[in-house]
């Protein structure tokens, strides 16, 4: 029944008024997870409703810490149970954040079997700078039946340089450094707002942490962590999203509730390619004109542009005056939307890790697939602007990671509905 789901896209109007961002999926999920290191009872807020939540919620209950998702897009924790060690096979393979279960497992119980995430629609995405991270902390790594297991008799502080700022492996090995021997020390470190983020949380519930949100953060490990509440961090993503929204329907949107310095490349890119956009501490106006010129972007490791924009900055792209080049440096196969915004009538050339999006003046509606989370919300794009009607199957990648995005688009005068 699912895989019937569509959304009709009529394209052509223009977005306009206000709208509210939600919490932050990648922030809330190594959140849920660092639950496992904190014991007792506590409330985590700002949490969105969505399909990679409840798989993180269902984690935490099949390892033993009580979570419970309230409405108002809270999580109530309980945490006073003895930890389980193995990782549910169907849970991991769902999503591959679920490994952030991982460190935090061994920190607390000093095994953790956690099967292997397996492929993914962006990528191979491999685990070794986790795993290389954990084996400089004493723990002796088996990877047989499809299971990493993972043993330290003591788990103890070590240097850890990454070979690339990985987000996941950075939040991994903080959270298993937290409760640790001694100090660790995190070179060539992640820096997104997330980590900072899972830092002021751990912080919060009794966690040694400095330099958080740079590129070497040092962990003096502590004896136990004690959970309070705290508030998740809004979504970059959805942000960013909504301004590109904005500003190809050539509309005028107020979005509340953002940090304009989480979205500071995006900022830049949308200016320069002739699009207004106005700055408080928490709002970000954007005012679409009536030429969009066309800029290159390269994806990077925050603060350089987000992989996790790269699509809908290419469906921006696919409208805009002149030729864009669009350079993707973190994942090796994520252009899949390319073929659907082309299906649309956009004009792009893929030349391996480069896409030349010459811009068009007209788009066409036309029935399209999601192919990966942040695809999805390209195509929603490209549908508001194209003529016509854009029909958009595969609507599960959606519904992993943006709460209600045709909802919050239809409020903003946008003519989309769900069949
Ligand atoms: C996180 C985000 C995801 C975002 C990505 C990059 C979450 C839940 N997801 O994913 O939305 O697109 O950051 O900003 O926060 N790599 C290795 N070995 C490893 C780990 C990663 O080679 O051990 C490679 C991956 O294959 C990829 C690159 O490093 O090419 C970046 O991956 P990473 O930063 O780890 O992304 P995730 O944490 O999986």
């Amino acid at each position: 029944m699912e895989n019937n789901q569509r959304l009709v896209v009529e394209g052509g109007y223009p977005l306009l008024g206000t709208t509210r961002v939600s919490g932050a999926k990648n922030a809330a999920l190594p959140i849920l997870a660092a639950c496992i290191l904190t014991t007792g009872d506590f409330r985590i807020a700002n949490i969105p409703p969505l399909m990679d939540i409840k798989v993180m919620i269902k984690m935490l209950n099949a390892l033993g810490v009580r979570a419970e998702y309230l409405a108002n897009d809270q999580v109530v924790i309980r945490n006073n149970r003895k930890i389980r060690h193995i990782a549910p096979y169907e849970l991991v393979t769902a999503m591959r954040a679920s490994f952030f279960v991982a460190g935090p497992i061994l920190a607390r119980t000093g095994f953790a079997k956690v099967p292997l995430p397996g492929g993914c629609a962006i990528g191979i995405r491999p685990l070794d700078i986790h795993i290389n991270g954990f084996k400089a902390m004493g723990v002796d790594i088996n990877i047989e039946h499809g299971f990493v297991q993972m043993t330290a008799k003591s788990l103890r502080g070590a240097r850890i340089y990454l070979d690339f700022p990985s987000v996941g492996a950075t939040e991994n090995i903080m959270m298993a450094a937290t409760l640790a021997d001694g100090t660790t020390i995190i070179e060539n470190a992640a820096q997104e707002p997330e980590i900072d983020d899972l830092a002021n949380f751990l912080i919060q519930a009794g966690a040694c942490i400095e330099g958080a949100g740079s590129s070497t953060i040092t962990i003096q490990g502590v004896s136990r962590l004690v959970g309070r509440d705290y508030a998740v961090i809004p979504d970059r993503v959805e942000v960013g999203t909504l301004m590109i929204a904005a500003a190809v329907t050539r509309g005028d949107v107020c979005i509340k509730g953002a940090v304009p310095d989480h979205i500071e490349p995006i900022i830049r890119k949308l200016k320069d390619a002739g699009v207004g956009v106005d700055v408080t501490p928490t709002d970000i106006r954007v005012v679409g004109s009536d030429t969009i010129t066309s800029v290159d972007i390269e994806t990077m490791p925050f603060p350089g542009f987000p992989t996790d924009m790269q699509a809908q900055f290419m469906a921006l792209l696919s409208i805009a005056r002149g030729i864009g080049i669009v350079t993707e440096r973190i994942f090796e196969n994520r252009f899949m939307h390319v073929s659907e915004l082309m299906r649309l009538g956009a004009d792009i050339r893929v030349d391996q890790r480069q896409a030349i999006v010459k811009g068009v003046p007209q788009l066409w509606g036309a029935e399209v697939k999601i192919t990966d989370l942040r695809a999805g919300a390209a195509l929603i794009i490209a549908g508001l602007v194209a003529n016509g009607q854009t029909r958009i199957y595969g609507l599960d990648h959606l519904r992993r990671g943006y709460y209600e995005l045709p909802q919050k688009l239809e409020r903003l005068g946008a003519r989309i509905h769900l069949i």
